[in-house]
Order: C-alpha cells, then structure tokens, then sequence
C-alpha cells in the first residue's frame, strides 16, 4: 500500500515485514531503535534476528513518559551515537513510542527520517499512521508536535502475542471509532459481534484504509481529517484528569476515549446528529466492551476545564467533532463548558 503522497510505503503482513528487514539490512545508513521497557522485552526478540541496530534506546513504558524530559535523552543518545542526517530512527512500540519517537526525529538535525514499526493494537489501526507526532506538556495532551511522515510503517500482527487484553480493548476504541464516523458497515459488523476481534490482520487493514482517507485528503488537518477527533475532546480531557491525578492507575488512551465517544455520542444526539436508536446502539456496545470510567460526579467540573486547552479549539471556542448518523460526521462544532459538563454528568448517571 503506498501512500499517494509519496512519504510512506506502508508494509502489512509477515512477508512485508521480513521483506522490509531485508532490505533494510542491505542500505547503508545507520539505524537507532527506540523501544519502552515493554517492548524491548517482549517485542525485540521477535525483530533482533532480522535487523542489526546500530545503537539503541529503552524509554520507561506508558504516557506519564511521552515528555521533553524524555525526548532530551533520545536527542542525547543520538548525539552520543554521532548520528547523521542521512541515518534513521526505527520506533519499535505503541502510539507513544511512534508519536515520541516520530517528534525526536522530525527535529533532531532538523529531521532524520523515521520509520514506524508499531507493536500495540492502536498504534497499527491508528498512531502509527498519518504522520502526526507530538508530546504532552503540563498534562496537556499532545501539545508540542509536528506533522511528519515516517518513510515507512511496517506492521506484522505477531507483534500482538503478547500485548495485554486491556491494551487491546484499548486499541480497539480507535477502530470502532473509524467505522463510526465512515464505516458503517463495519460498525454493523462490531454490533453484531460486540467481542474483540481475534481478525486482527483484516480489522487492520480495514482501520488503516479508513485512516488514510482522511490523512491524504487532509494531511495537515485544515478540515476533514478532524473528523478522526471524535470521541478526543472529552476523551483526552478524561485522559490528563486521570494522569494528572490518578497517575497510578491512569485510563488507558482507547478507554477515554471510549468514554469520549459515549459524551459525544450523546451531544451528537442534543443536536439531532444522530436519532435515539443510533444513540442506543453506539451506547449499548460501548457498555459491552469498556468498563465505566471511575470519576466522581464532583471532578466532573475539572475535567471539563481540561477541553478549554484542547488543540482543535478556535477563536476561544471549544470545537469538537460531532457525528452526523452512524457513518457521518460533523466537524468543527462549537461546544460551551456546560454542555460537556452534561454529557458527563449523563455518563456519569446512566453508563452501567
Ligand atoms: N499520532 C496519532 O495519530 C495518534 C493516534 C491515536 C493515538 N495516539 C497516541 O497513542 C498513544 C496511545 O498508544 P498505545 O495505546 O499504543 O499506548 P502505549 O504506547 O503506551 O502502549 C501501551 C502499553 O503496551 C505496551 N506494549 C506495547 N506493545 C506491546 C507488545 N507487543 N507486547 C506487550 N506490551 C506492549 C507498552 O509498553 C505500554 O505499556 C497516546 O499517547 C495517544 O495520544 C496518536
């Protein structure tokens, strides 16, 4: 599958992805693997007897860690390893890694290339693809980034063997996110079979097409490629609430937002976007597969004041994507505080 705008070639498969080693082993630039604590146990074993690093190294595993501080340490390891323009960057990991990772790149001596080789659910159907990376600052999600594409995104699915069950229902939520705001019959497949796919290959391929779509019709995201926002407005306000003060047990990015779809679902349903049936449908599978988000009705305020610094919002407004039917979308809808401030108090009340 080669992406039309010229940037990345995007392997699927286990055949690709030995193709993609290969060939690699037979350039001459010098390639920096980075991976977090998880997959360097877990996922380099399976890549180390197929492709030699030249230099290596190991973030500590999860967002608390998608920092400046960390970013510092790979600009360094580069330095040390007396990397160059003309080498690579290869992110072995999930959406953290790869966004991380990708931010490192595309600003280390003003842009190395990199190539993304995602190991999570989530960072296959999603992160990985459309070459947007980024970091968080003061708990804000993803506050400083840059939009680069990585020359390549090499997925084999044998990565997944050993991801935790939680991490793929997490994942999960970026793909029943794409059916719902352009797939509508996949999202009639996902209601008619509300359990986690073990299809991964084709719920794969089916979410990076869905993502594509919308990325190379609107690569800098002037306008359609917000429609993948939904469910994030109020998905990545639950999320820094829950890193900000629950950093312990923080909600996975897929479970907020999972959570944010339900709030948005339910405000697309305020504006007509959607009838009370498709809200049923949207709300009774989202109950199926994610566990309630455990706030309390009083953090419902500070968690709403997290949307006031969301990257969509504009002229002091907050703007959000809303669906239009199941399968449609609405970009660009303003939102106040108490608005979003309802939607949770009615996840809070009514999401068994
Ligand atoms: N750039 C984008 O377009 C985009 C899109 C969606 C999400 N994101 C970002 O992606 C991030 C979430 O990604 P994620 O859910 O992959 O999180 P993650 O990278 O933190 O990975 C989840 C956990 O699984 C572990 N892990 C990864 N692969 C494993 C494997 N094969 N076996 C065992 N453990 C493994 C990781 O170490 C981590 O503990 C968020 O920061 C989100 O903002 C970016």
């Amino acid at each position: 599958m080669q992406n039309p705008n010229g940037q990345s070639k995007i392997y699927q498969g286990p055949k690709a992805w030995a193709d993609f080693c290969d060939l690699q082993s037979k350039r001459n630039h010098r390639i920096f693997l980075l991976t977090d604590t998880n997959t360097h146990r877990d996922c380099l074993p399976l890549l180390a007897p197929h492709l030699h690093a030249d230099a290596h190294y190991t973030m500590p595993a999860g967002e608390a860690h998608k920092t400046l501080a960390t970013c510092a340490q790979v600009w360094q390891a580069l330095t040390d390893a007396r990397f160059e323009r003309g080498d690579l960057l290869l992110n072995l990991g999930g959406g953290v890694v790869c966004d991380l990772g990708g931010f490192v790149a595309s600003t280390f001596k003003r842009g190395i290339s990199f190539v993304h080789m995602p190991t999570t659910l989530l960072a296959m159907a999603d992160a990985a693809i459309g070459g947007k990376t980024g970091i968080d600052l003061g708990g804000y999600k993803n506050q400083v980034g840059s939009f680069a594409q990585p020359t390549a995104v090499v997925v084999n699915t044998a990565f997944l063997q050993t991801l935790p069950q939680r991490e793929a229902r997490s994942g999960y939520a970026e793909v029943l996110k794409h059916h719902l705001i352009h797939d509508r019959n996949g999202w009639a497949a996902a209601v008619a079979s509300p359990t986690l796919s073990t299809d991964w290959d084709a719920a794969i391929a089916r979410a990076i097409a869905t993502k594509l779509h919308f990325t190379e019709a609107d690569p800098l995201e002037k306008s359609i490629r917000k429609a993948l926002n939904f469910g994030h407005t109020v998905g990545h306000a639950l999320e820094s609430h829950f890193l900000a003060q629950r950093p312990a047990d923080p909600l996975l990015h897929g479970e907020a937002v999972a959570a944010g779809m339900w709030c948005e679902a339910w405000l697309s349903l305020q504006r007509s976007g959607i009838s009370p049936a498709a809200f049923a449908e949207i709300a009774t599978l989202l109950t199926q597969i994610y566990p309630k988000a455990p706030f309390l009705a009083d953090e419902i305020d500070a968690i709403a004041a997290w949307c006031q610094q969301d990257k969509k919002n504009s002229a002091g407004q907050i703007r959000a994507c809303l669906l239009d039917g199941i399968g449609g979308y609405a970009i660009d809808q303003a939102l106040t505080l108490p608005e979003i401030v309802g939607s949770l108090h009615h996840y809070h009340e009514d999401y068994p």
